[in-house]
């Protein structure tokens, strides 16, 4: 939460700030602002809004200024910016970022949650120092000033200052009489530094630095950096100097634009065959027998595993429960289970080397699938990492990752790293179904066959987006919407009811079909439409009986029923058609309309998609 930049070096640097923040809006948009190092001082620019408000403001304020070089952004020499996602303090301009010391000797940004925060600033007021916002940010940024007033050194002030802290935070700092430096320090958030031509950058995202260069230094925790126009300097906590390698990216910066799509959402959604396509190549080889998995995993890797632990928040929870039915499947012999990563870590589970966890999270910064991944690394639990970033805390920390291949996505409503992560986690089961002698040659085959027309499966699906447009139109007016399904079908309800409350702020559940009966049919009436999944397999008849039950409680029926069930016709209102798939791989075709569906709802009903309201990218805090 929160998306962080900094800049510094031979550039326009305001324009850098802008550029970066514009780019990593999607992780909070609360607030906006800038702190500009020119060479008479600070100038602190925010706001309540957006950033493209904030860029207004910002070019207006250099336009009063005399000279073309100050109004080009020349005489900038360093700076900082935030776009906020608010955790404590209501959302106005004085809590916005920067923040600024009393002294005016620091400017700072912060992403995360300072824990002592009260402490400090009760301690600091005692000492005469005046706080005049509501944030837990503010501490650190008083408490730095009074640092560094102490011992007039920037590398002990920070030491002291990360030392005297606790929480998850990164921290990004100008100090006024160091014009030509940046510091800032990571613990447990995200953050990235970079140096090239002459310019040191910072950011929360990768893809804010990628137009610059694609060389990062990822920072781990309890590391802090200098960063000046010659280059990027790394520390520990202890103030000890550190070497640090880059990492090379291999995202284009083309891949974060919106092209020709109003959406980034759309565009993601549209993306979806290409990514399965590249997902299942790169993940699979051709041999003289066929087609072979090879994720690289360790021979001896299952070797002794008693239990399977799928761990993961939100829609990468939904990927990891499809998972988990799919494991389950051809392998009763083994317990295995999908996790929510906030309420597993404060669970008392058996876990150790008998057991096998899997981490799945497209931004690999979730701090609570962080948590427990920590937790089950300390417990000598063999873990894997699902991830879509390169470089994330998840992909460094856990030896064994393996990365869907998405590219970046900006749409805060997870799609195409969902079906990445579906596509991705159905190859690591068979390949574990496969070591452990479970899977047989035939299944395999079947599943490896079904996987590789599931590309063109999304494309037709998505060729047909003028009927789901069609239907969101006529439903959009309706109070709220049950997603209703059945075995592979109920994650799929979940994700779909999830992507109408993200982006069209609608009243939806999801439901394991049979389950409605037991209460949630009391609220069924003529303005709460159901959408029933009803794929050709073997639960068919049952979900068509639960389908009847719904209808008879005059509630409008959606039915996505399989190619060719034109029977399926007289028990809805609307119908839509998806291909048929193997049973075990419908997820990945049948999130498809529903996707398309939760997108031309909120299209209809005029919200803006791409950064719903209080929610934000990546969700790096507790
Ligand atoms: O980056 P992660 O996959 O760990 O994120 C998990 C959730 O925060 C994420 O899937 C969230 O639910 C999305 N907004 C769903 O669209």
């Amino acid at each position: 939460m929160c998306g962080i930049m900094g800049c510094v070096g031979k550039c326009d640097v305001r324009e850098v700030i802008l550029n970066g923040l514009a780019k990593q809006e999607y992780r909070g948009y609360d607030s906006a602002g800038v702190a500009l190092r020119e060479e008479d001082g600070f100038r602190n620019i925010k706001l309540v809004g957006r950033v493209a408000e904030l860029r207004r403001l910002v070019e207006e304020s250099a336009a009063k200024e005399s000279t073309a070089s100050e109004k080009n952004g020349g005489r900038t020499l360093s700076g900082i910016g935030h776009t906020r996602w608010a955790t404590h303090g209501g959302v106005t301009v004085t809590n916005a970022h920067p923040h600024e010391s009393s002294d005016g000797q620091i400017a700072l940004v912060h992403n995360g949650i300072i824990e002592n925060a009260r402490e400090i600033r009760a301690r600091l007021e005692t000492e005469g120092i005046v706080f005049v916002t509501e944030t837990d940010t503010e501490s650190p940024c008083q408490q730095l000033a009074w640092l560094y007033k102490e011992h007039g050194d920037a590398l002990r002030a920070m030491t002291e200052l990360c030392n005297s802290i606790t929480g998850m935070y990164t921290l990004v700092i100008l100090f006024r009489d160091r014009p030509g430096e940046i510091w800032c320090a990571r613990r447990l958030a995200p953050l990235v530094a970079a140096h090239a031509d002459g310019v040191s950058y910072c950011a929360s995202d990768p893809t804010a630095l990628l137009e610059y260069t694609h060389d990062l230094f990822f920072l781990e925790d309890g590391e802090m950096a200098q960063l000046t126009a010659d280059g990027c300097r790394f520390f520990g906590f202890d103030g000890k100097e550190r070497k640090k390698a880059p990492i090379r990216l291999q995202w284009d910066s083309a891949m974060a634009e919106k092209g020709r799509y109003e959406h980034f959402m759309r565009k993601e959604i549209d993306e979806q065959p290409n990514v399965t396509r590249l997902t299942i190549d790169a993940h699979t080889v051709v041999t003289s027998v066929g087609m072979e998995k090879d994720l690289k995993l360790p021979e001896g890797f299952m070797r002794g595993i008693r239990r399977v632990r799928f761990i993961a928040c939100g829609t990468s929870y939904y990927a990891a429960l499809a998972a988990c039915n799919l494991m389950e499947s051809f392998d009763n012999t083994l317990d295995v289970r999908a996790e929510i990563a906030s309420e597993y870590r404060f669970r008392n589970t058996a876990e150790g080397n008998d057991t096998l966890a899997v981490f799945v999270s497209q931004s690999g910064e979730t701090a609570d699938t962080l948590a427990a991944a920590r937790l089950s690394q300390s417990k000598g639990t063999r873990c894997i990492a699902i991830t879509n970033v390169r470089g994330s805390t998840l992909d460094r920390e856990i030896e064994h990752t393996l990365r869907t291949l998405a590219g970046p996505e900006i749409g805060v409503a997870a799609t195409k790293t969902f079906t990445a992560q579906l596509c991705l986690l159905d190859l690591l089961v068979l390949q574990l179904l496969k070591y452990r002698g479970t899977l047989s040659a035939g299944d395999e085959a079947r599943l490896i066959g079904g996987l590789r027309v599931v590309p063109a499966q999304q494309q037709a699906l998505l060729e047909r987006e003028a009927e789901i447009e069609a239907l969101a139109e006529k439903y959009a007016d309706s109070k709220g919407f049950f997603f209703i399904g059945r075995r592979e079908s109920v994650p799929l309800t979940l994700e779909g009811a999830l992507k109408l409350k993200e982006i069209a702020y609608l009243p939806s559940e999801a439901y394991a079909a049979g389950e409605m009966k037991h209460g949630p049919i009391a609220m069924l009436d003529e303005k709460l439409t159901v959408v029933a999944l009803v794929p050709h397999d073997d639960l068919r008849e049952k979900m068509l009986s639960s389908v009847q039950e719904c209808r008879a409680r005059k509630a409008p029926i959606i039915l996505l029923a399989a190619e060719g069930d034109e029977e399926a016709r007289e028990f809805c209102n609307d119908i839509f058609f998806i291909p048929k798939t193997e049973r075990e791989l419908f997820p990945l075709v049948g999130v498809v309309p529903l996707q398309l569906f939760a997108y031309h709802t909120a299209k209809t009903l005029g919200h803006g998609i791409d950064m719903p309201r209080n929610l934000a990218k990546s969700v790096t805090v507790e």
